[in-house]
């Protein structure tokens, strides 16, 4: 957690950013003011920058000062651990090692940034109205050019600070060595006798001790006198110790690479899809934040949701995918090269479609289908190819039954096609036929698509991980083939009261109300695994993950269910009631299911962790940031829609909403900020570690790798 720090600084100064402008016209009433054109804004933006440098400069200068001080050679030497010293935390193995070589030879500020923001803050931020400020630098083209000037500057400084953290390790890397020559220059010339009477220090040897980890945990075990004692690391232990992955070291490299790079891209598309996001909620609340068509909000909204569903959502999907569908069918993926074609062609698809629908450039009214037709051909394309690709290899199998995750996953990649398919073939979408046709895509494209794949997903790592099997395999079957039944009725829902056929809404609500059955045995399958390893939750870091995720698909889905009703449909229809059930279904169920298997397998595939505060920050920030954006637009909504059913004006009913839009972009911020730190922990996963050498491993191994020498 060294970087901690840096991304605290950037932290609170953007949270300030955010804030800035929202005090600034706390007073001025709602709908808030804010606007690129405002020259507050700029000076925000420039504060921000400012704090950046300021916090970037501050932390250089005490790297710098720590190497200055470590490269002191006076002050180097005390500060340096003698060798007599480090001779004293040798384990008793070391020492037996050592006496083994000896007898052979025969011979490693974050409230200043507040402080000084409320001192730097733009005049709106000041308890009194300041007016009539005329200085050169509220002048928005002054502004920009220190803005543009300030931008390569500040990148420069990140660049220069990745490069001194660097620095300052080889360094520490070249101090350890040469403490290690030292201590093997001491060690060399110690008589045996002094080696042996340390030894006997030690006690006598202990009896077999079960596995070292099982009674120490993580931290280093010591066992001068005889008795065993655990050396805590110290400091405050701020989350419960969990358990670390094995790296499994009989997976084809081949295909580890595949999966972490289509992992690696979903990332990408997760961190730009939402900030796209973060960017229109905060939009609600200051509409004039920019007047640049490329920006506007009816170009960006479908930017975000296709950039989440076929970037993100689809592409950790099918990572995960080609692990998991070989891996239950005990045989190879069938063809590696398939895999990567299809990788190229969806990220080619949401490249493409993201310019075209900045670009104004889109395919009409149809929500998640805005992407013109040969965008979505090559996504098609590629899972077409997905398809083949996962078929043979199933075909293939040394298993005798095909295991239910397999199930879920090929049935979905063929229910994704086909509603590609029907959504863009015209034949069949001329005036209410294209509403019926939007519906049904709308829905089979989060119930067959997303959460189909991802319930197999959770059939293959959640008993992986609790290490016992599912709790029933009927149940999972029932749960299958009554999803299918039900969910593939249900697309009119989205328009009840339309001029759609009476009966055609009536079979939707009643196939709403039927999927109770899939999701009570889905939940009631996954909680039962459960059982009997509760305790297992505590002390890992993906099954946390996968509870919310099982919470969400009980809660989230039965909210679906009781937004179908007529009389329920007719408060909520129009109103961000339908904004929070989207959030709490695709962002509660499909992301942290996503998220637990993710941290599942990539320890499993490069052999690193990632920190594991950061994993509970990342949790936390997460989940926070989803309540704050769904509870208080559900509350918000109700209010809306009975508002409405009363006769009140609709613009009062759109100030009405005003704080929880506010609620909105708070919690936003958050689940942002829970993808920033998410992308931290990946890279952590994916970029080999940093460790320091171990001064009396280092030493010891000089030593024999003189015996074997002489
Ligand atoms: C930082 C996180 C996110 C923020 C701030 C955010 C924000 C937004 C906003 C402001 C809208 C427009 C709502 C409207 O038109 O009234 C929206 C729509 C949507 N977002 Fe997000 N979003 C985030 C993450 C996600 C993720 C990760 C997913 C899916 C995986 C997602 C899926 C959707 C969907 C499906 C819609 C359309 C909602 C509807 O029409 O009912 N969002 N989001
Ligand atoms: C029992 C299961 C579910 C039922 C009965 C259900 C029902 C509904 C209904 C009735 C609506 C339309 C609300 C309206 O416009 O008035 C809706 C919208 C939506 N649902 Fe569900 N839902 C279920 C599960 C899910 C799941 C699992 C997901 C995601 C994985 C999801 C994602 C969405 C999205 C994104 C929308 C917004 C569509 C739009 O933009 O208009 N739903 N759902």
């Amino acid at each position: 957690m060294k970087q901690m720090p840096v991304f605290g600084w950037l932290g609170l100064s953007l949270l300030f950013l955010i804030s800035a402008p929202l005090a600034a016209s706390a007073d001025s009433g709602l709908p808030y003011s804010f606007s690129f054109s405002d020259p507050s804004v700029w000076a925000a933006l420039l504060l921000f920058i400012v704090l950046a440098l300021l916090g970037i400069a501050l932390l250089m200068r005490q790297k710098i000062r720590k190497i200055r001080a470590a490269s002191r050679p006076g002050a180097s030497e005390a500060q340096r651990v003698r060798p007599e010293a480090w001779l004293q935390r040798f384990t008793r193995e070391q020492l037996q090692e050592l006496i083994a070589l000896k007898k052979k030879k025969g011979s490693m500020s974050c409230l200043l940034v507040l402080l000084a923001g409320a001192l730097l803050a733009p005049a709106g931020l000041s308890a009194q109205n300041v007016t009539g400020s005329s200085s050169l630098l509220s002048e928005t083209g002054v502004m920009i050019t220190i803005l543009l000037l300030a931008l390569p500057v500040l990148l420069g400084l990140v660049l220069l600070y990745v490069k001194m953290q660097r620095v300052l390790r080889q360094f520490r890397n070249k101090q350890r060595l040469k403490d290690a020559d030292r201590l093997a220059a001491y060690l060399k010339d110690l008589p045996e006798e002094s080696l042996e009477q340390l030894l006997e220090k030690h006690g006598p040897e202990p009896g077999p001790l079960p596995e070292e980890t099982l009674l120490s945990g993580a931290g280093p075990a010591e066992d001068r006198r005889g008795l065993l004692q655990i050396n805590d690391p110290g400091g405050l232990p701020i989350v419960a110790a969990k358990k670390r992955a094995q790296k499994r070291p009989d997976i084809d490299p081949a295909l580890s690479r595949l999966v972490l790079w289509y992992l690696g891209c979903s990332v990408f598309w997760l961190l730009f899809g939402t900030s796209v996001g973060e960017y229109i909620g905060i939009k609600f609340i200051a509409p004039d934040a920019d007047h640049v068509s490329w920006l506007s909000f009816g170009r960006l909204r479908p930017v975000h949701t296709n950039a989440v569903f076929w970037g993100w959502a689809s592409l950790a999907m099918l990572g995960l995918g080609y692990y998991v569908v070989p891996r239950v069918s005990n045989v190879k993926l069938y063809s590696l090269k398939t895999g990567w074609y299809a990788l190229w062609l969806i990220n080619a698809s949401v490249v493409s479609g993201t310019l075209f629908l900045m670009a104004g450039v889109n395919n009409g009214g149809g929500e998640y289908r805005e992407y013109i037709w040969p965008v979505m051909a090559l996504f098609a394309l590629g899972l077409i190819l997905t398809l083949w690709n996962f078929y043979q290899t199933i075909a293939h199998r040394t298993t005798r039954e095909i295991y239910i995750a397999n199930w879920y996953i090929v049935a979905s990649v063929i229910f994704a096609i086909t509603i590609v398919l029907v959504a863009y073939i015209p034949i069949w979408q001329n005036g209410l036929g294209e509403t019926i046709i939007q519906g049904y895509y709308m829905h089979q494209g989060v119930g067959m698509w997303f959460m189909l794949f991802t319930l197999g997903i959770v059939y293959y790592f959640l008993p992986q991980q609790l290490n016992q099997p599912i709790y029933s395999y009927s149940l999972g079957i029932l749960a299958f083939w009554t999803q299918i039944l039900f969910y593939t009725l249900i697309g009119t829902h989205h328009f009840v009261f339309s001029a759609i056929p009476w009966w055609l809404q009536t079979v939707a609500i009643v196939g709403s109300a039927g999927m109770a059955i899939p999701v009570i045995a889905g939940t009631t399958n996954f909680l039962m695994t459960f059982k009997g390893a509760w305790s297992k939750v505590n002390s890992s870091y993906t099954l946390p993950f996968f509870l919310v995720g099982i919470i969400f698909y009980f809660t989230g889905s039965l909210q679906g269910t009781a937004e179908a009703f007529r009389t329920t449909n007719l408060i909520w229809h129009f109103t961000d009631f339908t904004v929070a059930h989207s959030h709490m279904t695709m962002y509660g169920i499909i992301c942290f299911f996503l998220w637990a298997a993710i941290y599942a397998i990539v320890p499993r595939l490069t052999g690193k962790e990632p920190p594991q505060i950061s994993v509970g920050i990342h949790f936390w920030l997460a989940l926070i940031g989803l309540l704050f954006y769904i509870i208080p637009l559900m509350y918000g909504s109700t209010l809306r829609g009975v508002a409405w059913l009363n006769g009140v004006p609709f613009i009062e009913t759109v100030k009405g909403m005003a704080p929880y839009w506010v609620w909105r972009a708070v919690g936003g911020s958050l689940m942002w900020g829970s993808h920033l730190v998410f992308a931290y922990n990946m890279y952590r996963m994916y970029v080999p570690g940093n460790a320091l050498p171990d001064v009396r491993d280092a030493a010891l191994s000089r030593l024999r790798d003189e015996a074997a020498a002489s």
